[in-house]
């Protein structure tokens, strides 16, 4: 049988690496577009890498970029992907403050670009498109969000990608594409970039384990976050361009935390009981037994405006696409710190 053809961009970010491996492992061919960069940025998938030499070779990068047109329609042109997968974006909220032209190029017109590359290119009816969208399109709408909840995003980068949803519904319905979108809500693992803060907390402990560094410094600890695993989300990426007809889901896990409450049960599962002192930016975090400050608040964390709770509501996912999470909240957070105390 003919194997199946994707097109992953972001494929040397978190969730593109993953998706990657489980897309192979399904037996697809697999072409990821990747970012030119002075430094190696392929560091996630070169566990999958061969040469391209090889016969059995099923996995193919391309030099690309969002922002780049060019590139986007010839890469699409040579590969005729069944299913492309747009997971490419300046995907960190408080850098979108600093840049939020760039952002929104990227992250909003880089959506439009993948679409009009598909119309161009007379593929609307042969091409699967999968948009990753974001619960932070919901920004000030309280919990739970689900398909339904109206959408009031709070950051620059909130805001392209909810133009970038649109733009995706409105290409399905104008030009009758397969176009479906995933409403993600956070999702980690041990290859989550650094800056996020579930890594940089997990980090923070293995440093200061290893006497590498002595504390971690933080910004709000009290908005609540969703947080699922990202191997559990890219199976949802999947399964949502396997169905007969396109369609808008939210993927998540249904229960949310505080960052206070994640960097209470990070240190917990490494033998550290935190307790805390102090108000606002003059909060500490201390290690109950020895008294030592392992939490510091610095104000340049906190973000010009906060997405104060995020909670999925995964219902329809359950019930059309008979997904729901697998990994558990403290396992996922065990799994990032096994790899950063291993590092
Ligand atoms: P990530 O680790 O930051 O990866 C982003 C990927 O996009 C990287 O491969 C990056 O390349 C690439 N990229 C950035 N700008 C680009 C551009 N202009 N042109 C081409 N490629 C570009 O993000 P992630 O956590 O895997 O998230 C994947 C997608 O899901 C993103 O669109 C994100 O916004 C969205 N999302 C994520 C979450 C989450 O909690 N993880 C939740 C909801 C939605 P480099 O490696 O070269 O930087
Ligand atoms: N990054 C970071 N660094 N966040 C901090 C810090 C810190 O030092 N201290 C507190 N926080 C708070 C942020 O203010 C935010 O409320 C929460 O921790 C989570 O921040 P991030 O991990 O940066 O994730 P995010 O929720 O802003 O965005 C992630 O999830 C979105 C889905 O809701 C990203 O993956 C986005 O790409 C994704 O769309």
């Amino acid at each position: 049988m003919k194997k199946k053809i994707s097109l992953i961009t972001g494929i040397t970010g978190q969730d593109g690496s993953i998706l990657a491996k489980f897309l192979i492992k399904k037996g697809y061919i697999v072409h990821g577009l990747k970012r030119r960069s002075s430094s190696f940025n392929t560091q996630r998938i070169n566990d999958i890498y061969q040469d391209i030499h090889d016969r059995n070779n099923n996995l193919f990068l391309h030099y690309g970029d969002l922002t780049d047109f060019t590139s986007i329609l010839n890469i699409i042109k040579k590969v005729k992907p069944n299913e492309i997968y747009n997971l490419a974006a300046q995907s960190h909220v408080q850098v979108s403050f600093e840049t939020p032209e760039y952002t929104a190029n990227a992250d909003a017109l880089g959506t439009l670009r993948i679409l009009e590359a598909i119309k161009i290119l007379n593929l609307t009816k042969k091409v699967k498109f999968y948009q990753a969208s974001t619960s932070e399109m919901y920004g000030s709408s309280p919990p739970p969000q689900n398909e339904n909840t109206p959408m009031h995003p709070a950051s620059p980068y909130g805001a392209a990608k909810l133009y970038a949803h649109w733009i995706t519904k409105n290409y399905r319905t104008s030009y009758n594409i397969f176009a479906s979108t995933g409403i993600l809500f956070n999702h980690e693992g041990p290859s989550r970039g650094e800056t996020f803060v579930s890594r940089k907390i997990t980090m923070g402990i293995a440093n200061i384990l290893k006497g590498k560094q002595k504390l971690i410094y933080l910004g709000n600890l009290d908005a609540y976050r969703d947080w699922g695993d990202a191997r559990d989300y890219v199976e949802a990426m999947w399964k949502i361009l396997q169905l007969k007809k396109p369609d808008d889901f939210v993927i998540a896990t249904g229960k949310s935390y505080s960052v206070r409450s994640f960097v209470e049960i990070a240190f917990l599962i490494v033998g550290i009981k935190i307790k805390w002192r102090g108000k606002g930016l003059n909060e500490v975090g201390f290690d109950q037994k020895t008294n030592k400050i392992l939490i510091k608040i610095d104000k340049k964390y906190f973000r010009p405006q906060e997405v104060d709770h995020l909670r999925g509501d995964y219902n329809k996912a359950k019930k059309t696409l008979n997904w729901q999470p697998k990994i558990k909240f403290k396992k996922m957070i065990k799994d990032m710190l096994d790899k950063d105390l291993n590092f």
